[in-house]
């Protein structure tokens, strides 16, 4: 596949789930694996555009291509929605919550002597709705779904479920249990998966060498 033809949206970073105007639901992820793909996959590209949740904002600062910020995951699918069209690689490298609190308090909610239980719904999973979207209108056929699996136990199994169920071409499966890659660091570990079950080793490297092997592999594969 070339890219020089493609509109590419990579995602990254964490969404962010309020629950009072103080406190919100969250998770670790920083945003650099997106960064690097975007950086990589930017000189190469027709369009890059970067959409982020709340990251450290220097990691975006000066970047010559368009980056979005959003918080909620619900925000994150609106924003991947208006930047669709029919020669996009959506690349989902963030994190984005899968629950949300079911009401948020206009007012800080203070403490008691009691346990606080906190119901939680469920946040659409973009993926799958993008793979809805690409099914249900013509013009959107030829998108290309690229996913990445954060894992803790099982790592390839789960992987290569998610490759399936949200009916995406390539899989990039982390191993964050490991505190010297994933979230965070500046190194990564991945196995790509693609959808014909081919399955390549990424050993441990920079997040900006991952990008670069994992445009290459988007490159020869797809
Ligand atoms: N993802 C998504 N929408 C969500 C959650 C995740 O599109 N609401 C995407 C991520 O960006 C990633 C892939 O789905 O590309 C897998 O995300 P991951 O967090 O590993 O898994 P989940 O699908 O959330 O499943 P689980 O938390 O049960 O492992």
């Amino acid at each position: 596949m070339q890219l020089n033809d493609k509109k590419v949206i990579v995602t990254g970073g964490p969404t962010r789930e309020w629950l009072d105007p103080v406190r919100y639901i969250s998770n670790a992820s920083s945003g650099k694996m997106g960064i690097a793909i975007a950086d990589a996959a930017y000189t190469q590209c027709k369009e890059l555009v970067f959409i982020h949740g709340p990251i450290d904002g220097s990691l975006v600062a000066g970047k010559p291509y368009r980056c979005i910020a959003v918080e909620s995951t619900i925000d994150m699918l609106e924003a991947i929605k208006q930047e669709l069209s029919p020669d996009v690689i959506l690349i989902m490298a963030a994190a984005p919550a899968d629950y949300k609190p079911v009401t948020k308090s206009p007012v800080k909610i203070k403490k008691s002597n009691e346990n606080l239980t906190i119901e939680l719904q469920r946040n659409p999973d973009i993926l799958k709705t993008i793979a809805q979207i690409k099914k249900e209108e013509n013009k959107f056929n030829n998108i290309v779904l690229i996913g990445f699996a954060a894992e803790t136990t099982d790592v390839i199994a789960y992987g290569k479920t998610k490759l399936v169920e949200k009916e995406l071409a390539m899989i990039c499966i982390n191993d964050v249990s490991r505190s010297d890659t994933g979230f965070g660091s500046d190194y990564n570990e991945v196995t790509v998966m693609l959808a014909d079950g081919t399955v390549k080793e990424l050993h441990k490297m920079t997040k900006k060498d991952v990008a670069e092997n994992i445009l290459k592999i988007i490159i020869h594969n797809l």
